[in-house]
């Protein structure tokens, strides 16, 4: 059975959106829009996972999903030639996950290392809904039968999981997949992740080991989405660098975070490699390269800070956005859940 390629990817509305959001997901996501039918989802599900403190209580999650939608048509996403909406108001991510909570194993999910990390010390105290993460994942992408997934390295083992769990439910109901007419046991693409762009890792501005993260304690450690232009700059300024001039080939960054961290950023936002941005500000002092820094980060970051400021002020709008964007990933989950109940043996229509 041939797939429609299609683009499916999710991001979690908690707390602030930044640079590494953009960088090392919307960015990919906009660029996919040329070449894929796409489907970008708010996942409010997956954010409940946590305790209610890390996503902001019921007000807090209304407005972090209003924040991201803003974030992703800010950035350039068109939400009628391709579908953006928030995960919760479609039933069918839930039941799907049911069904592949009875496909997955055990032992698939023990290994899953974000587990581990999220879960912390007092894993016994963690939410069974992030123990099942990974599942509800594969279910966001595999209701759509989506074939390519943009997402951070991060989410590898995931979309590995979500790459087993496909193959289970199709060997597992491979006879029924037949009888039932829905291809000749490939009911589940296996869904490939796209992990691209030279800034997939955007680091700390204060310390180039560490990931840009919304729950560093420094907010000069990251460049905000909704920053205004002065604060970009000054924060770009104010960027940890070391003394050396910049190199002129990319193997003089090794050992160098900072200043590795602070080329790729140029280069993600300027669309160029990091090769050729060192052709172009090697050899000179890191001041030269930080004002042309500056001057980038504001010119591809203010626009969308001031866009994503008059659509937050604009929350029916928003609303009006998802409402419409879940009509219509509703219309194509309903025909894979009707096949999907059909192929478990379900009987009865809805
Ligand atoms: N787990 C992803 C992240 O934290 C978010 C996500 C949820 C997702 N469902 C998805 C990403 C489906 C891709 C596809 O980044």
């Amino acid at each position: 059975m041939a797939f429609v390629e299609r683009v499916f990817s999710g991001v979690q509305p908690t707390g602030n959106l930044h640079l590494g959001n953009y960088l090392g997901a919307i960015v990919n996501f906009v660029k996919m829009q040329e070449t894929h039918n796409c489907i970008y989802c708010v996942v409010d599900m997956h954010a409940i996972t946590m305790p209610t403190d890390v996503w902001g209580g019921p007000e807090g999650l209304a407005r972090a999903t209003r924040e991201v939608t803003a974030a992703f048509i800010a950035a350039g996403i068109d939400p009628k030639k391709h579908i953006v909406f928030n995960q919760s108001q479609v039933s069918g991510h839930a039941e799907l996950t049911w069904i592949f909570n009875c496909v997955a194993r055990v032992g698939w999910l023990n290994r899953m290392t974000q587990f581990k990390e999220k879960a912390g010390k007092d894993r016994e105290n963690a939410s069974v809904g992030l123990y099942d993460y990974p599942v509800l994942m594969a279910a966001d992408i595999l209701l759509y039968r989506a074939t390519h997934v943009p997402v951070g390295e991060d989410q590898k083992q995931h979309l590995e999981l979500a790459r087993d769990i496909a193959q289970k439910f199709n060997n597992d109901f491979g006879d029924s997949i037949r009888k039932t007419g829905f291809g000749d046991g490939l009911f589940f693409p296996l869904p490939e992740p796209m992990i691209t762009g030279p800034a997939t890792r955007v680091m700390s501005l204060r310390d180039g080991t560490k990931k840009m993260s919304k729950s560093d304690a420094s907010d000069y450690s990251r460049i905000n989405l909704t920053d205004d232009a002065d604060t970009i700059a000054q924060k770009v300024r104010k960027a940890k660098t070391d003394p050396e001039p910049l190199p002129s080939e990319e193997k003089g960054l090794e050992a160098r975070p900072e200043a590795d961290n602070l080329v790729g950023i140029y280069a993600a936002l300027s669309n160029r490699s990091k090769a050729d941005v060192l052709r172009e500000f090697g050899g000179g002092q890191f001041s030269g390269f930080k004002n042309a820094l500056v001057e980038l980060c504001v010119a591809k970051l203010a626009p969308i800070a001031g866009e994503m400021k008059r659509l937050t002020a604009d929350p029916a709008y928003v609303d009006s956005v998802l409402v419409d964007g879940a009509d219509r990933a509703r219309a194509i989950a309903a025909e894979t859940m009707q096949a999907t109940r059909d192929i478990v043996g379900f009987i009865g229509k809805r």
